[in-house]
């Protein structure tokens, strides 16, 4: 079953030139507390029906190569009947799955987290590979605060993530290896660096422990940057210096590609970031993005539930959709979300770094 030609040519699609990933992988509790904020019942219904917009919003296959789903998404079908993954692949959008089972605090590490799910991986991994997935995600947390992260949490979150990354390429799924530095708390933007440095450090070590083949995944991970109330933020030319630098010494030039994750940066600024760091070029990897809100903000508060807003949240995915193809290029200015509709004047005053 494993070819690795197969997950080779799948790694490259995710980041062909000017695409990402639309990461639409929440959990049920990370869903419910999305459409909460904008009172929208979490509903079956109301997932399917969100997520089946999401993925036929016309014309997104020009910017987005692949979809993250959630294991109940992943058996949903549109309202034509087809299944959701079909949909998908229909567009020309490759499908896959987020398999880790969420965190857990780690016993005996107050503030640190593990990531769960190896338990029945690899028969979960058969049964997603037959419904049609092609790549798979693992996310585990590394938390920043006095004397984290500890160096029991780093290795421990880096073993599970080799153990998920080879169990995906022995099912044929090329891995999408996701270790990320939360950007909650104080910490300095040297910090960061120091801890996605050694993170990324141990993360390939372990990969390679586990014969994991470099050339059959993708690495997910945070732009380097201050805490969130850090006093001192950085400009962008900063944080894609900082970015690069932190990257180029940690992953192996054998990786295809890095997608970033937005992390709860405001949309356009997660935009405006990658914008930066992909203009500099000259690195060994493609650099692209994997977007959860970064992409979906807007179009979620557009839509609010309401059949009627389809059309118009369709408009505000391709829209960020777009622009975050071309910064995967270098190619965004902050000018094009004038453009947008769906955009408030005070938004984008306020997203100017
Ligand atoms: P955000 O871009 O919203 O951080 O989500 C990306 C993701 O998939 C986190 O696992």
């Amino acid at each position: 079953m494993n070819s690795a030609p197969a997950l080779e040519s799948t790694a490259q699609a995710l980041v062909a030139t000017g695409k990402g990933i639309l990461a639409a992988d929440e959990s049920l509790p990370t869903i419910g507390k999305r459409f909460a904020a904008l009172s929208i019942p979490s509903t079956e219904e109301n997932r399917r029906a969100y997520r089946e917009l999401l993925f036929t919003t016309p014309g997104l296959a020009k910017f987005i190569s692949g979809a993250i789903l959630f294991d109940e998404t992943l058996r949903q079908k549109s309202s034509t009947g087809t299944s959701l993954v079909e949909t998908l692949t229909q567009q020309g959008i490759i499908p896959g799955i987020k398999v880790d089972a969420g965190t857990a605090a780690l016993p005996g590490f107050a503030g640190e987290k593990f990531t769960q799910g190896l338990d029945g991986l690899r028969e979960r991994l058969a049964s997603y590979r037959a419904l049609g997935a092609r790549f798979t995600k693992w996310r585990a947390v590394i938390a920043i605060d006095d004397g984290l992260p500890t160096r029991t949490s780093i290795m421990t979150s880096a073993r599970s993530l080799a153990l998920f990354a080879a169990l995906s390429q022995e099912a044929g799924l090329v891995p999408i290896v996701e270790p990320e530095v939360l950007m909650d708390g104080s910490h300095t933007l040297a910090r960061c660096e120091e801890v996605t440095c050694a993170t990324l450090k141990t993360v390939f070590a372990a990969l390679f422990e586990h014969r994991v083949a470099l050339e059959s995944m993708l690495l997910k991970t945070g732009m380097v940057l201050p805490g969130k109330t850090c006093q001192q933020q950085a400009n962008l030319a900063t944080v894609a210096e900082t970015t690069i630098r932190c990257l180029l010494r940690a992953v192996p030039a054998a990786v295809p590609g890095i997608v970033f994750l937005s992390g709860g940066q405001p949309d356009l600024i997660a935009t405006e970031r990658l914008n930066a760091i992909c203009q500099r070029g000259g690195t060994p990897w493609k650099m692209s993005f994997s977007f959860g809100r970064g992409l979906q903000d807007n179009a979620m508060k557009t839509w609010k539930g309401l059949p009627a807003n389809a059309t118009a949240a369709q408009t505000a995915l391709h829209h960020r959709a777009k622009c975050n193809g071309l910064a995967a290029q270098g190619m965004y200015r902050s000018y094009m979300d004038n453009a947008d509709p769906a955009r408030q004047p005070l938004e984008l005053a306020n997203a100017q770094p």
